[in-house]
């Protein structure tokens, strides 16, 4: 071997070296997750996301979200908003604080598979057309663009699948983006806020309820606590 064939060798070694630790650094986001593994620990989720038509009374009476079919960076996205305070939500705070990166991870990857072998997406390409009304209000904040076409495949991964997510959820959620500042219910997001604040109320309604009917990947998967 020449020498400088043994420089290229040793170089392309650090190089391995470099790459490896920059995985150790990556963002909480980024770590791999393991479904199996997330299986194990969502035994403590279960007992609210697991069960059909199950409701929270907190700040008002709405269905917790479907999980199930959500795509996985956004599920781990959406915990550590939690678990860092800026979903201030007090019961998934709670819960978020308690799982490390790796459990995030591990679940996420799990709920995005469950009910969605493989979690590549089935929902239709095409969803039906809002009314005038509604698609006036979807334009002016330009939705699509970020949440896709059909609401069910975002630009980037760390954004939520809308399409079919449960009306009244949808609706908490928009007004937890415009009330930011509130420290019980507040949501603070640069991105979201800017777009929630445009809108009344009752105009949020209108838009949660046209995604809320719409057919797509997310659904509830029916658990028993005793497996
Ligand atoms: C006591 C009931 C309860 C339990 C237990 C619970 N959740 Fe939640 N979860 C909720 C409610 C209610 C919300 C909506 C909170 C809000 O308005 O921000 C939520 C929101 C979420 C969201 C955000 C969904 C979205 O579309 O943004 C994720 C992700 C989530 N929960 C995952 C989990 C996981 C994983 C567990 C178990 C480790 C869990 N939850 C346990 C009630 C619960
Ligand atoms: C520039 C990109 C962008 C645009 C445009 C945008 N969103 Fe979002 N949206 C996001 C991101 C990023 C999040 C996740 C925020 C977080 O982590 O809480 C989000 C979250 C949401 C959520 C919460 C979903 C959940 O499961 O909790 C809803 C509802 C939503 N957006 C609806 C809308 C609507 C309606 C519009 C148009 C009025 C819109 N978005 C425009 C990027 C965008």
């Amino acid at each position: 071997m020449d020498c400088a064939l043994k420089m290229t060798k040793l170089f392309s070694l650090i190089f391995a070296a470099f790459v490896s630790l920059g995985t150790v650094s990556a963002k909480a986001q980024d770590i791999k997750g393991d479904a199996k593994a997330g299986e194990g620990i969502i035994a403590m989720c279960i007992g609210c996301h697991g069960i059909k038509g199950y409701q929270a009374s907190f700040p008002e009476v709405y269905r917790v979200p479907m999980i199930s079919g959500q795509s996985a960076k956004y599920i781990a996205a959406a915990l550590n908003a939690y678990k860092k305070g800026e979903r201030k939500h007090p019961s998934m705070r709670g819960i978020a604080q308690t799982l490390t990166d790796q459990n995030i991870a591990d679940i996420s990857a799990y709920y995005s598979e469950h009910g969605l072998p493989g979690g590549a997406s089935t929902a239709p390409k095409e969803v039906k057309a809002p009314s005038a009304k509604v698609a006036a209000l979807l334009n002016k904040a330009n939705c699509a663009s970020c949440h896709g076409a059909n609401y069910s495949s975002p630009v980037d991964p760390s954004y939520p699948k809308l399409a079919g997510q449960h009306a009244d959820y949808l609706f908490v959620a928009l007004k937890a983006y415009k009330n930011d500042a509130n420290q019980v219910v507040g949501r603070n997001n640069a991105i979201m806020a800017g777009f929630a604040k445009q809108f009344t109320n009752a105009e949020l309604k209108q838009i949660a309820a046209y995604l809320g009917s719409l057919e797509g990947d997310m659904k509830v998967v029916a658990q028993s606590r005793f497996r």
